[in-house]
C-alpha cells in the first residue's frame, strides 16, 4: 500500500504521522511536509502518477465553521471541488480515497438519539453544507472510498476548542460557554488509530467514529479546566442565542458509533479519557 496524507499540518494529520511515519505527507506550505495543494488537480495527478499512489487519506479542509458562513465559495473549493479531484485521481489508479466528513451535515432536523450513517443529512450552514457535497462528490465520481464522520476534534496540535478554553480559564475570571448544543468531543489520536485499523480491516462506505460519551460546549469546557486546574475561573452556561455567531449550530449532533465498533470489534475511549491523555502531553510540551 503507498498511502499518501493530504492536509499533514492539521490536527488529523498530526496524529497519524505518530502513528504511521512511513506514509507520505503532504500539506499545502511544504514547511514540514511534500508540498501539495489539493486544488490543483494537475499536481495532484503528477504526485500520484510518479509515486504510485494507491491510498490518498485526506485530512485537508476548510475547518473554520464560523468563517465559512463569510467565505462559502472557499468552503467549497476546499470540501467538495478538492475532494472531487482526489476522488478522479484515485478512480484512474482505482485507488482508494479515505475522506473525513463531520457530524455538521446534521442539525437541520432535530434529532435527540446518536445519529446513524443511513439518517438523512441536512446542514445548517455553510461548512456542513460543503461537507455534504463533498461526500457527494466521492459518492457520485464512483470511487473506492472509506467516508468516516467525526466530531468536535481536540489534540495537542493546531487549533481547537481544548487549547482555547485551556488559555481563556487561564486568562480570565469568568467565561460564558453555549450549554445548549450537545456532540461528543473526539481526540484526533483515537480518530487516527480507528483510521488505520479500518484501512488493515479493508473497510469500505461510510461509517462514524466519535469518542464515547456526549456532552454540551459547557460541560467540555468544565471538565478541561478541572484537569487543567485553572480552578480560578468561573465558567456559566449560556444559551447559543446569547453567544454572537453566524452560523445556526447543531443542537444535538450526536453520532451512532454501532458500525464501526461492530465492524471493528473495538472499545471506544471516553472522551475524558483522552481529554485527559491531551491535556497531560499539551502540558509536557510547554514545559519543555
Ligand atoms: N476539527 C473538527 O472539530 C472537525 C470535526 C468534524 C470533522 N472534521 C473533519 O476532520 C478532518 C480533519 O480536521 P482537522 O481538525 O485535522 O483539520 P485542520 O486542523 O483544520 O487541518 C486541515 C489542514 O488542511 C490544510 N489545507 C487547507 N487548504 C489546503 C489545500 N489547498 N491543500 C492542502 N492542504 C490544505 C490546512 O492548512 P491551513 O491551516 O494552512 O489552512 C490545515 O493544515 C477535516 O476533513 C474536517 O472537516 C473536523
Amino acid at each position: 500500500m503507498k498511502v499518501l496524507i493530504t492536509g499533514a499540518a492539521g490536527q488529523l494529520g498530526h496524529a497519524l504521522r505518530c502513528m504511521a511515519p512511513d506514509f507520505i505527507y503532504s500539506d499545502i506550505t511544504g514547511e514540514d511536509n511534500v508540498r501539495l495543494d489539493i486544488t490543483d488537480a494537475e499536481s495532484v495527478n503528477a504526485f500520484v502518477e510518479s509515486n504510485s499512489i494507491d491510498t490518498i487519506i485526506n485530512c485537508a479542509a476548510y475547518t473554520d465553521v464560523e468563517a465559512a458562513e463569510d467565505n462559502p465559495e472557499l468552503a467549497e473549493l476546499l470540501n467538495c471541488k478538492a475532494v472531487g479531484i482526489l476522488a478522479e485521481a484515485m478512480k484512474a489508479h482505482d485507488g482508494l480515497l479515505v475522506h473525513m466528513s463531520t457530524d455538521y451535515i446534521f442539525g437541520g432536523d432535530k434529532y435527540d438519539a446518536p445519529i446513524r450513517e443511513d439518517c438523512k443529512p441536512n446542514p445548517t450552514g455553510a461548512y456542513g453544507l460543503s461537507k455534504l457535497h463533498g461526500e457527494e462528490a466521492i459518492l457520485n465520481s464512483r470511487v473506492r472510498h472509506l467516508i468516516i464522520r467525526t466530531a468536535w476534534l481536540f489534540s495537542p496540535w493546531g487549533r481547537n476548542f481544548v487549547k482555547t478554553m485551556l488559555r481563556l480559564t487561564s486568562e480570565r475570571p469568568v467565561i460564558n460557554v453555549v450549554n445548549d448544543q450537545k456532540g461528543t468531543p473526539t481526540y484526533a489520536p483515537d480518530l487516527a488509530a480507528v483510521i488505520l485499523a479500518a484501512l488493515e480491516a479493508g473497510c469500505e462506505g461510510i461509517y462514524n467514529y466519535t469518542d464515547e460519551g456526549e456532552c454540551t460546549w459547557y460541560e467540555f469546557a468544565v471538565e478541561i479546566a478541572r484537569l487543567a486546574g485553572n480552578t480560578a475561573c468561573e465558567i456559566r452556561p449560556c444559551l447559543s442565542s446569547e453567544y454572537p455567531s453566524k452560523v445556526r449550530r447543531p443542537s444535538y449532533s450526536v453520532l451512532d458509533k454501532t458500525l464501526v465498533k461492530e465492524t471493528l470489534e473495538i472499545g471506544i475511549p471516553q472522551w475524558q479519557d483522552s481529554l485527559k491523555e491531551c491535556i497531560v502531553s499539551i502540558s509536557k510540551s510547554v514545559e519543555k
